[in-house]
């Protein structure tokens, strides 16, 4: 692998989504996911989203293919040991995160970065499960990956100003905009202000105050947001949701933060949103 190598752990909404923006930035990729179910979505996934910027004029259909043939797929993380950084994109929950990066610790050269997409965890907490804290950088998308203009960069505690400049670099060779967030707080500074919109549209509605089309519609049609708070639950995947908000509230030990009963028992139903085929709604 050269320097122009990128590998992906985890390639669910959010991994795939990352591997074709790396792609199409012109990395070879190395994407890998447990579960082969994940990779075939996430192939598919891949396809579609290269064909639809070529649609648009973005590049050609033969560059779309050779953006795709760009991409090595695989089940076995044994073959992201050779990659200079790699993105880690698996669930939003502390122990297994720590568990994959201290496995890609042992795994890279001693001078590979590990960027982690965490929306919530603690940079410095994850970075700790590694022998190279200083390497660990958060690099926190949004969805889609490809489309949203910026990327949040949260630095943990010992993250170095080299790590941080080179996650910088890599978010802007990607062409978007690196956002740094200074300080390690759960939630960082996006989630601290996601997850409250969609707690209160979750109390509005356990209220009966109005009903979630509703909400949806006067967020976007009288606050002039882009999509609606259920709308964007089922967008970003409810399971996703309930564990950065549950991460928060026992981060913070603020009772504000005390996840909304509908949003527990529409996760415990396997209704995770768009990615299941229903959420707040169907699809
Ligand atoms: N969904 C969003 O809108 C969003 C936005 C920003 C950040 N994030 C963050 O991105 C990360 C991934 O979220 P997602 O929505 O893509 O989740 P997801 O559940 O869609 O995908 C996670 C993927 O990781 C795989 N996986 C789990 N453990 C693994 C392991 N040990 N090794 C290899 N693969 C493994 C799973 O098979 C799955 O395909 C989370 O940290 C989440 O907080 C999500």
């Amino acid at each position: 692998m050269g320097p122009d190598t990128l590998g992906v752990l985890g390639t669910g909404t959010m991994g795939a989504g990352i591997v074709q923006l790396a792609a199409q930035s012109g990395y070879r990729v190395t994407a890998c996911d447990a579960s082969v179910e994940a990779l075939e979505r996430a192939q598919v996934y891949v396809r579609e989203g290269l064909y639809r910027f070529a649609e648009k004029g973005a590049f050609t259909e033969d560059e779309a293919d050779s953006h795709y043939e760009r991409i090595r797929w695989t089940t076995n993380p044994q073959e992201l040991g050779d990659a200079p950084a790699v993105v880690e994109a698996i669930a939003e929950k502390v122990e297994p995160k720590k568990e994959a990066l201290a496995a890609l610790d042992a795994l890279l050269p001693p001078d590979s970065l590990i960027f982690t997409n965490t929306s919530s965890i603690s940079i410095t907490d994850l970075a700790s499960a590694t022998g190279r804290p200083e390497k660990v950088c958060g690099m926190h998308f949004f969805t889609p990956p490809p489309l949203r203009e910026a990327v949040e960069v949260p630095r943990g505690l010992l993250t170095s100003d080299e790590t941080l400049e080179r996650a910088k670099a890599l978010v802007r060779s990607f062409g978007k905009l690196p956002i740094v967030v200074e300080k390690d707080v759960p939630g960082f500074v996006a989630n601290r202000f996601l997850m409250p919109m969609i707690l209160e549209a979750c109390r509005l509605l356990e209220e009966g105050v109005a009903s979630k089309e509703d909400i949806d519609l006067l967020v976007k049609k009288g606050l002039g947001f882009p999509v609606g708070p259920f709308e964007l639950g089922d967008l970003i995947g409810l399971d996703v949701g309930l564990d950065v908000i549950s991460y928060i509230h026992r981060e913070l030990d603020e009772p504000y933060y005390a996840p909304p009963r509908i949003l527990q028992e529409l996760v415990r139903a396997g209704r995770l949103g768009r990615k299941t085929g229903a959420g707040f709604y169907d699809y």
